[in-house]
């Protein structure tokens, strides 16, 4: 059965223990990196050819090949040999199998070593362009959208948790905007250094044939080819650097759920997000639980934990490549899929929720929101600024007293506190006046709500 031996076989003695090749093994994950495997391999083969290494009749009978074995696992009816160690191996023993002696000329100039390096390049890539960047902008799309329909609405903000000072839900939503704005700028910039092609690396010392890597690396169209073949092999830090980007975003799900599951409580009922979106309890027949948005919450530790295995695994790492580094796909596999899974719903959830517009407004005129703005009002009377915040810290002091509000108190009391006081002070309390008059750039009110609108219409407009 000499076709079924193992290809590093020549040189051992024994054949390797049954545990030791399921220890071993990567196939039973690293399966999912055929597309890779396949496009590398065509791209290295006809490269083989063209500078005269193989027959071109060779490289078209290996292309051939590898494209059947691709619609064959693609359409489900590929037999993986599960005695191969790891994709790499079953993809070329089946090739080898299925058209003989050419396919035992793909592997010239080439180790799984630059194989695989090239396999996670590919797929990373992947991840970014077509899960991980366009989800975000959708989400941003959705939250831009929500934004929109409550530009004006007003909602209490919070610092230290504890109200602070009305702004609009549109203001709100947009500052999550701006946070996965910045996960898409971390995202591709890491692709800078994910698009660089390590194939012709070798094992690590590269190849004494007269290959052509630049033209592999066109071929499969990366920017550009590693410049140096011991870092091409060993370097996994695109991976770690795309789930350092991944944890970050996550960060920022996990605050927006959060908010949200605070949002949804009776205690606060500011948003309501449809039933379809939410679960119920097997004991507690009243509740609608936000099971959704706490598993967003959740699964971010799936994310910190993808990057902190990447970071373990290789810290300790000698140079170029170790076996270790196997391990590496079972980190970027679950921090893909886990935000990939995790944007998808949240973009469904923001489409899906609608916020409690009268009962932000009534809760806004509630808690002093507008203390902030009296002082600046004050200001507005040349009253020095640490003044005026101590005289409107007392007024708030006998408010409470007196269970009432700022715009509640006449303007006698006003005047007995600040003579500066005249009646056009009614016109900025309450959040409504308060919002209305927000005027700094990029402030929480209606006008730089709508402006901000804008500017990210065009932006996804022509950025995504
Ligand atoms: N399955 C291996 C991995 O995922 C491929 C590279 C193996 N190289 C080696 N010399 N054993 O890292």
């Amino acid at each position: 059965m000499a076709e079924k031996q193992k290809s590093w076989q020549a040189r051992f003695s024994q054949s390797a223990d049954a545990l030791t090749e399921s220890f071993v093994e990567s196939l039973s994950f690293d399966r999912r990196l055929w597309k890779y495997d396949i496009a590398g391999s065509i791209a290295h083969a006809e490269m083989l050819a063209e500078v005269g290494l193989i027959a071109k009749s060779d490289a078209q009978a290996i292309k051939r090949g590898l494209l059947a074995i691709g619609e064959d696992i693609e359409a489900g009816r590929f037999k993986w040999d599960t005695a191969c160690e790891d994709i790499h191996m079953a993809v070329e023993g089946a090739l080898i199998e299925r058209i003989g002696e050419p396919g035992k000329r793909l592997h010239t100039a080439r180790s799984r070593n630059d194989q695989v390096a090239l396999d996670l390049r590919l797929y990373t890539r992947d991840a970014i362009d077509l899960d991980i960047l366009p989800l975000l902008a959708d989400l941003q799309v959705a939250l831009v959208a929500s934004a929109e329909q409550y530009a004006e609405a007003v909602m209490p903000s919070y610092t230290h948790m504890q109200r602070a000072q009305p702004i609009t839900v549109g203001a709100y939503l947009l500052a999550y905007v701006e946070e996965f704005e910045r996960d898409r700028e971390r995202f591709a910039d890491a692709r800078k250094r994910v698009n660089i092609c390590p194939l012709g690396s070798g094992a690590l010392a590269g190849s004494t044939l007269p290959i052509d890597r630049r033209s592999v690396a066109r071929r499969l169209g990366f920017a550009d080819v590693s410049r140096n073949s011991i870092d091409g092999t060993g370097d996994r830090d695109f991976i770690t650097e795309f789930l350092s980007a991944a944890a970050m975003c996550a960060v920022h799900l996990s605050r927006l759920a959060e908010d949200w599951i605070l949002y949804t409580s009776t205690e606060f009922q500011f948003i309501r997000i449809a039933d379809a979106f939410c679960t119920g309890s097997s004991m507690m027949p009243q509740k609608r639980n936000p099971d959704v948005l706490e598993l967003i919450r959740g699964k971010t530790g799936r994310i910190y934990g993808a990057l902190t295995g990447m970071l373990t695994l290789t810290k300790g790492l000698p140079q170029a490549y170790n076996r270790d580094l196997q391990e590496d796909k079972i980190h970027l596999f679950s921090g893909h899929d886990t935000l990939r899974d995790s944007l998808r719903i949240a973009a469904a959830v923001v489409r899906n929720t609608t916020f409690n517009v009268e009962h932000l407004r009534v809760a806004s005129q509630f808690g002093f929101a507008d203390a902030t703005v009296l002082a600046e009002y004050l200001v507005g009377k040349k009253v020095p600024f640490r003044q005026a915040h101590q005289i409107v810290g007392r007024l708030v002091a006998q408010c409470e007293q007196a269970g009432c509000e700022l715009r509640d108190l006449t303007l006698e009391a006003f005047q007995a506190a600040c003579d500066r006081i005249e009646q056009d002070v009614y016109d900025f309390l309450g959040a409504d006046n308060v919002v209305a008059r927000y005027r700094s750039e990029g402030s929480a009110g209606p006008e730089w709500t709508r402006k901000q609108i804008e500017f990210w219409k065009e932006h996804l407009a022509k950025n995504t």
